[in-house]
């Protein structure tokens, strides 16, 4: 029985996100079960990528790390430069960090204030992914995609949306890695993450799995 992550998933609905206790192994193991696919976020790489701290020099073209380095990253979701994001996005961290994870949701902001704005539903962005980038809005049938990373404003919607989501971080909810192998389960089409600043921890490491949901089982 695909018991952590059925839990987990579950969990998340309240608000978007939901930390439980367990490894890597055991979360592959359940998402085998639940029949979610793993999704690689780097063309041609691995669906489990280690994230470390790294100067702008040492980071991979377009990724948050070459603008931000180890300095606080902006809120976003993982994978947007893709067609499809990944609907889950599994963080874990087998010791603890000092790093938090800031978490947004739009279900929170949608139930306190009425909705995301207009012009974050129709701004429109190219979704920058070399040969392969195209247009797009912030949001997607109710579907979050948003990474000023890979994603340049063509309009003044879209820069106000660029406005808009950057002022979010003050009302973002941290996520403390205070005891060892917690896991953080992100529903990455309602949430926006983002990793504090980890100029003071730099040995920092987190691991990430990405899925898409089998939707014929849901
Ligand atoms: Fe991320």
């Amino acid at each position: 029985m695909a018991r952590i992550l059925e839990d987990l998933l579950k969990a998340s609905k309240a608000h978007g996100w939901a930390v439980g206790q367990a490894n890597l192994a055991q979360v592959r193991v359940d998402a085998t079960l639940l029949e979610w696919t793993e999704v690689p976020t780097r063309r041609g790489g691995p669906a489990l990528s280690t994230l470390r701290p790294v100067d702008q020099a040492a980071a991979e073209p377009n990724s948050l790390s070459a603008r931000y380095g180890k300095d606080a990253q902006p809120l976003h979701t993982d994978g947007a430069h893709l067609p499809n994001p990944p609907d889950i996005v599994v963080l874990a961290c087998e010791t603890t960090s000092t790093t938090p994870t800031r978490l947004w949701s739009r279900n929170r902001y949608g139930r306190f204030i009425g909705g995301l704005p207009e012009f974050v539903q129709h701004g429109v962005f190219l979704v920058t992914s070399g040969r392969d980038s195209f247009f797009a809005t912030a949001t997607e049938g109710g579907h979050l995609r948003y990474d000023p990373g890979c994603m340049i404003p063509c309009d003044a919607r879209a820069r106000q949306s660029v406005q808009f989501f950057g002022e979010r971080g003050s009302s973002a909810v941290e996520h403390q890695w205070s005891e060892p192998a917690q896991v953080l389960l992100i529903d990455n089409r309602r949430v926006l993450h983002a990793r504090a600043s980890a100029a003071h921890e730099p040995e920092r490491e987190i691991q990430r799995l990405s899925f898409h949901l089998n939707r014929e089982a849901s």
